[in-house]
């Protein structure tokens, strides 16, 4: 008997690499390698008895790593099927507890997110700062994708994969201005291997440095966040045109090399918000044209400035608003 895969499943899965692309810049050397493991853990062809596949998502803050764990979940399972642990809070002999039940009938954290979700993506995050215990149970989820909690019930962790991330080795990368990106990459690995015991490092299916985001990156990044935002106030009653010199002010004021994309998101959302607010505030709507003022080096919402323009931005379906 030969087994096929149902329409949809295979649609979900040829359809996986755009919907990356599109949430994901600058990683390209990233995706094909997560986008293999996805392929064989969705199709049934990893390892009986292991987590669908694993990964080891290495790279200075604010770079992607985490969106993409969201962005592959969501897309395969739901968002709600992300299991999310940052392992700076599991740094004690106690947090061992804290993850699988500390007494007699209770699960713990993963226990009872495992029980609830059943298949979907687990996330350690800053998996180096696990208590050595802690780093015990990876080795097993890795190697039989089973940990036992303390209601005495031992999990099947084989319909997750599993994604750790640290900065390791991150801070000299950033510093390390001349170097080639596999000189780099070399170097982040190295000092992963030396930090993560060698035996859970080597039972990891794919272990991948992030790059730091160049200003071009981060522009077409900031591009994305606008477009959200926009997307967003537009479902809150508020429609925005955008003006030619919103993107290049959002990329000033929200351009930083070593902590990627996060200040980003943040000057994108306060500038609008901000702009926003102050015509609610005014008592007015916040429909209208969103430019910089160049006297307060604000973003503003000019209302009532009719159909100039559509929302501008640098794709290629869109017009131009006149200067
Ligand atoms: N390469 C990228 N493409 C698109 N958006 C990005 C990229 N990198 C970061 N972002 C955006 O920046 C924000 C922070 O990114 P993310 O949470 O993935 O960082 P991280 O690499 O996990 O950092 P940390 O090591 O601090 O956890 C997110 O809102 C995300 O959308
Ligand atoms: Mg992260």
């Amino acid at each position: 008997m030969t087994a096929t895969l149902p329409t949809a499943s295979r649609e979900t899965l040829l359809s996986l690499e755009p919907a990356l692309r599109a949430e994901i810049r600058g990683q390209s050397h990233v995706i094909p390698r997560v986008i293999s493991v996805l392929q064989r853990g969705q199709l049934g062809l990893s390892k009986p008895g292991r987590p669908r596949g694993s990964f080891l998502f290495l790279g200075p803050t604010g770079v992607g790593k985490t969106e993409l764990t969201q962005a592959f979940t969501r897309h395969l399972f739901g968002e709600e099927k992300l299991l999310r642990f940052d392992m700076s809070e599991f740094q004690t002999q106690d947090s061992l507890g804290l993850l699988l039940g500390a007494k007699l009938g209770e699960a713990g954290f993963l226990g009872e997110a495992v029980a609830r979700t059943g298949e979907g993506t687990i996330l350690f995050d800053e998996v180096e700062k696990a208590h050595p215990r802690i780093m015990d149970v990876f080795l097993q989820i890795l190697d039989a994708a089973r940990v036992t909690v303390a209601t005495g019930q031992t999990l099947n962790l084989s319909s997750f994969y599993v994604v750790m991330t640290s900065n390791i080795g991150s801070a000299e990368l950033l510093s390390l201005q001349h170097s080639t990106d596999a000189t780099l990459e070399r170097h982040v690995l190295t000092r992963a291997q030396q930090s993560l015991r060698p035996e859970i490092f080597a039972r990891i299916t794919e272990k991948i440095v992030f790059h730091r985001l160049s200003y071009e990156h981060q522009l077409e990044i900031a591009e994305k966040f606008l477009r959200k935002e926009i997307a967003f106030l537009h479902a809150q009653g508020h429609t925005l045109t955008v003006g030619d010199s919103v993107l290049p002010f959002l990329v000033r004021k929200g351009f930083h090399p070593k902590l990627g994309a996060r200040p980003m998101r943040d000057a994108v959302e306060k500038s609008i918000g901000d702009a926003v607010a102050g015509n609610l505030l005014a008592g007015g709507d916040a429909n209208g044209r969103l430019r910089v003022d160049k006297g307060t080096d604000a973003l503003v919402v000019d209302r009532n400035s009719g159909e100039a323009c559509l929302t501008v931005l640098f794709s290629k379906q869109t017009r131009k608003c006149p200067a």
